[in-house]
Order: C-alpha cells, then sequence, then structure tokens
C-alpha cells in the first residue's frame, strides 16, 4: 500500500476518533467462478503468502480480513528491535501468528472443522486480523466461488447458497466488488461479472480483473476487455498474471511472480502498450484512488460533524463567562474546550487544504 495513503487515512482516522467520529473505510470483496484466482488476487493486494489457494474448491468459508495498521514500536534504550512487525490474530484463537505460513496451516483447519473434510461449504466467517506497519486499517473478504454442479457434502442447491452468500457481502454499498473472470473462459459466461452488476447496475464500485492471461489460447488475446470495448464498468478492468499451480507447488516467492507478470506485459506483443495499465502494482494503485476518491466524499459529511462539534464548544466556552478566565474550578474545563475548538478549526483547514490526487 501507498504510504502516504496510509499516513493520510491514519491521520484522518486518529483526529477524528479523538473527537468521537469514525472514518468508516470500504470493504473490498473478491467475486467469481470457482478457480477464477480469487484467493491469489487478495493475497496479491495484501503483499504476504498465507490463503489457501488451489484447485478445486479451496475457499469455502468466508474469510473477513481486517487489516490493522500497526506502528512499529519504538525499542527501549539498550533493548534489541523487536523480531517481528507484522503478526496476524484470528477470531477463533488466542495465539499471536508471525509466521504466515502457520496462518495458512490455521485457515485450512478452521474450514476443515466447520466446513467438513468433503468440499462442503459454509456462510460461517473465519475473522483475521493482520497487524501491520505496511497496510491501512482496510477489511477485504475471500469467498467461496460460484459454482453450479454439487459436488462430495454439497447440498443440490449449492448455486443458490454461494450466490446468496456473496450478495450478503457484495449487496452493501460501503463495498468495493473485486470481480474476478479468468481471461481463459469466455467473458459473456462470466458469473462474476453478472453477479457484480445484479447489486450494482451502474458499475460504480466494481472493478473487473482479468486473470490467467498467461493460459489464453496462442492466437488470442483480451486487449478489447482490458481496453473496455466489451464490457463497460466505470473503473475499467486490470489484467494480472498470478502464480500458476506449478509456481505454488516450488514456492515461487511473491516478489518473483511479481516481476514474472512485470515481463509478461512489457513483453507481449497485445499488451506491450497497455502494460502501465495492468498487473498487480498497477491494481493497487487504482485501489489507492477508489479508497481516495471514498475519503473525499466522506469529507463534507466530517466537515459538518466538526463545525457541529466546535458550535457546542463555543456556546459552552461562554456559558463559563468571566469564570473561564478568573481562576476557578472551571477554569480547567473552558482551557480544554478552547484547545478543543483551536483543534478543530485546525483540523477543518486541513481537510481543505489535503491534496487527495496521491499517485
Ligand atoms: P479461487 O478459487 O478463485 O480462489 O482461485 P485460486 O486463487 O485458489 O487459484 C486457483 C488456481 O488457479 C491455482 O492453482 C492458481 O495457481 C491458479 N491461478 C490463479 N490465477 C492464475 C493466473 O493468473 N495464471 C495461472 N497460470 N494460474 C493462475
Ligand atoms: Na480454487
Ligand atoms: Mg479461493
Amino acid at each position: 500500500m501507498d504510504e502516504d495513503l496510509i499516513q493520510l487515512v491514519n491521520k484522518l482516522q486518529d483526529t477524528f476518533s479523538n473527537l468521537g467520529g469514525e472514518l468508516d473505510m470500504p470493504q473490498l470483496a473478491v467475486v467469481g467462478s470457482q478457480s477464477a484466482g480469487k484467493s491469489s488476487v487478495l493475497e496479491n493486494i495484501v503483499g504476504r503468502d498465507f490463503l489457501p489457494r488451489g484447485q478445486g474448491i479451496v475457499t469455502r468459508r468466508p474469510l473477513v480480513l481486517q487489516l490493522i495498521h500497526t506502528p512499529v514500536p519504538e525499542p527501549a534504550p539498550g533493548s534489541p528491535p523487536p523480531t517481528y512487525t507484522e503478526w496476524g490474530q484470528f477470531l477463533h484463537l488466542d495465539k499471536r501468528f508471525t509466521d504466515f505460513n502457520e496462518i495458512r496451516k490455521e485457515i485450512e483447519q478452521e474450514t476443515y472443522r466447520v466446513a467438513g473434510q468433503n468440499k462442503g461449504i459454509s456462510k460461517l466467517p473465519i475473522h483475521l486480523r493482520i497487524y501491520s506497519p505496511n497496510v491501512l486499517d482496510l477489511t477485504l473478504v475471500d469467498l467461496p466461488g460460484l459454482t453450479k454442479i454439487p459436488v462430495g457434502d454439497q447440498p443440490s442447491d449449492i448455486e443458490r447458497q454461494i450466490r446468496g452468500l456473496v450478495i450478503d457481502y457484495i449487496s452493501k454499498p460501503n463495498c468495493v466488488i473485486l470481480a474476478v473472470s479468468a481471461a481463459n473462459v469466455d467473458l459473456a459466461n462470466s458469473e462474476s461479472l453478472k453477479l457484480a452488476r445484479s447489486v450494482d447496475p451502474q458499475g460504480r464500485r466494481t472493478i473487473g480483473i482479468l486473470t490467467k492471461l498467461d493460459l489464453m489460447d496462442a492466437g488470442t488475446n483480451a486487449l478489447d476487455i482490458l481496453t473496455g470495448r466489451v464490457y463497460p464498468l466505470k473503473l475499467g478492468f486490470i489484467g494480472v498474471v498470478n502464480r500458476s499451480q506449478q509456481d505454488i507447488n516450488v514456492e515461487k516467492s511473491m516478489a518473483d511472480a511479481l516481476e514474472s507478470e512485470t515481463d509478461f506485459f512489457k513483453n507481449h506483443h497485445a499488451y506491450r502498450n497497455i502494460a502501465h495499465k495492468n498487473g498487480t502494482k498497477y491494481l493497487a494503485k487504482t485501489l489507492n484512488q477508489v479508497l481516495l476518491n471514498h475519503i473525499r466524499d466522506k469529507l463534507p459529511d466530517m466537515k459538518a460533524r466538526l463545525n457541529t462539534l466546535m458550535g457546542q464548544a463555543q456556546q459552552e466556552l461562554n456559558s463559563f463567562g468571566d469564570a473561564a478566565i478568573y481562576g476557578d474550578t472551571n477554569q480547567q474545563g473552558a482551557l480544554i474546550l478552547r484547545l478543543m475548538t483551536q483543534f478543530a478549526r485546525d483540523f477543518v483547514a486541513s481537510i481543505e487544504g489535503t491534496n487527495v490526487a496521491i499517485s
């Protein structure tokens, strides 16, 4: 995540919580058919390896992933720096995970525990918090894939059940929908776009993500889709190349995968000219922009709240009258109110001067 954005959001959130308000950031949720690459995309956004991924139905419970910005603590004088700065914590378990591979194992265990061994799904979410200096306070939701034909212990109405589960998350107006489609499947059959459209008919909060560009048949490409000529979305389509199953098997690193992805777009004859508008890095940048726009939309509300608070403080100040100036028990309260009023005024000024167009 963009460091400037992290700082801006932290500042806004801190200030608001001091004033009893709240800057609620949007949730991001991935939607798509089974194995379209949803978990892979989410993992790339977070920048860490920790989600179970693979062929067939792997994500069988919603995973509500709360990212929590946590600055690195200053070590006490003379003591060594902290051994870790990022960790995970599940709601269902009182334990701090510093090894992200262990987080993946725990998600798998918890999935088995509630959804069984045999491909069953459950709408009961797994709640995981990731504490890190490198993230924004943001909630990401990984969801089971849309599927049509029941397998294993799945009920006969599995399609309807998963659909309902996904809609519970993506119908919230505060949800940014990452509609994932695999490039080696005809876009006309994309379940993610159909579902996204049903809750966001104007395509205002849907980002189209096209995965598996590396797996398209020779002689075909997705240039028309990526340039918006096939399916209209205000936020557009972004192509990505995630790690293949082979890459996962040989534990290819995230950094190496990012580099291969960049090379793929730069060297592909059809994508060379749009390489700068595709790939995981560009997706992250686009998400930052979406978040900034969201914050910008909230600013008028915040300003109104601050003005109200300022008005109240001023009234109370006035009611203290001379007692506020000449020492008695009210003096302290008056001073606090005066400082708070000044603080609120400064804050409104700083919002107005905020340059939200961070690249
Ligand atoms: P999900 O079921 O939608 O969450 O999909 P996963 O992220 O679990 O990925 C399913 C399988 O597709 C895994 O084996 C991934 O390695 C593979 N995969 C996902 N994205 C890509 C991609 O862009 N290219 C290739 N070659 N494989 C991918
Ligand atoms: Na899968
Ligand atoms: Mg998945």
